[in-house]
């Protein structure tokens, strides 16, 4: 295996309960440096929590989770991010009573002394797409459509210069014109910045258009994994998706 295909966040027999629902079991998991994963599975499979156990809002019952061998287990969402694990949400989180380029800055609140200067934000945005920055810089952020709330929320994650990305369902929401927007931005920014990106997607076309490599979570535990193609055909896979 070639040095840049090491594991680069793993998890080892994690898992995360909810009263009595198992929401991970024991599940083995890891992103490889560089990669761009893909994850999907039917509702409730646990997608959500694995990020949400990766980045530090839960800590697993059971398990541990290493970043390049340091492990990480339960540590503190802050402390996680600081490491360079940089996540967005399901359900869109911004804040209401800052501006554009406020909630863009808001990233950096626990990385560096707080950063009052918004040209940096303005410049991302504008790396990511956003035109007439100028204009959207103070509007707030539920005076936008969905498309641009969204690379808002990845402007504010990127802003503390993570060296991995874990989007949960970015594409939710989008059309398909804006979809296809939305992957052409992301595999630009994956390379600029030297990005390792796993996607959360129930949108199957974008995965298969994105990841070079597709995790299939079912019941908390893995069902599949491999190549896009190779899972697209997989009976198991859709067994699961059909049964849905
Ligand atoms: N904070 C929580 N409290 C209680 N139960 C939870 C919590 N978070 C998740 N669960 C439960 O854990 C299971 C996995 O949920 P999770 O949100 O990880 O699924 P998901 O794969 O992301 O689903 P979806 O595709 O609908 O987003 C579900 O049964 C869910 O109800
Ligand atoms: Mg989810």
């Amino acid at each position: 295996m070639s040095k840049a295909k090491n594991p680069f966040l793993k998890c080892e027999k994690v898992t995360k309960r909810f009263g009595g629902i198992t929401a991970l079991s024991e599940l083995e998991f890891e992103i490889k440096k560089k990669e761009t994963l893909g994850i999907i599975g039917p509702n409730g499979a646990g997608k959500t929590t694995l990020f949400n156990v990766l980045s530090g809002v839960h800590k697993p019952d059971s398990g541990t989770i290493k970043l390049k061998g340091e492990e990480i287990t339960g540590k503190e969402p802050y402390q996680i991010a600081r490491k360079g694990i940089g996540r967005t949400f399901q359900s869109l989180r911004l804040f209401s009573n800052l501006n554009v380029l406020e909630n863009v800055m808001s990233g950096t609140i626990f990385t560096d002394p707080i950063r009052k200067e918004t040209d940096q934000a303005e410049e991302l945005l504008r790396k990511l797409g956003i035109e007439k920055v100028e204009l959207i810089g103070q509007k707030m952020p539920q005076d936008l459509p969905t498309d641009k709330k969204r690379v808002i929320e990845l402007a504010r994650v990127l802003v503390r210069k993570p060296k991995i990305l874990l989007l949960d369902e970015f594409m939710a929401g989008l059309n398909p014109k804006e979809t296809d927007k939305a992957l052409q931005m992301l595999k630009k920014i994956k390379k600029k910045e030297n990005l390792t990106m796993a996607l959360i997607e129930h949108n199957i076309r974008a995965i298969m258009n994105i990841a070079e490599r597709v995790f299939v979570l079912h019941s908390g535990r893995k069902l599949e994994e491999g190549p896009p193609k190779e899972i697209k055909n997989s009976e198991k896979v859709k067994e699961v998706y059909l049964g849905e």
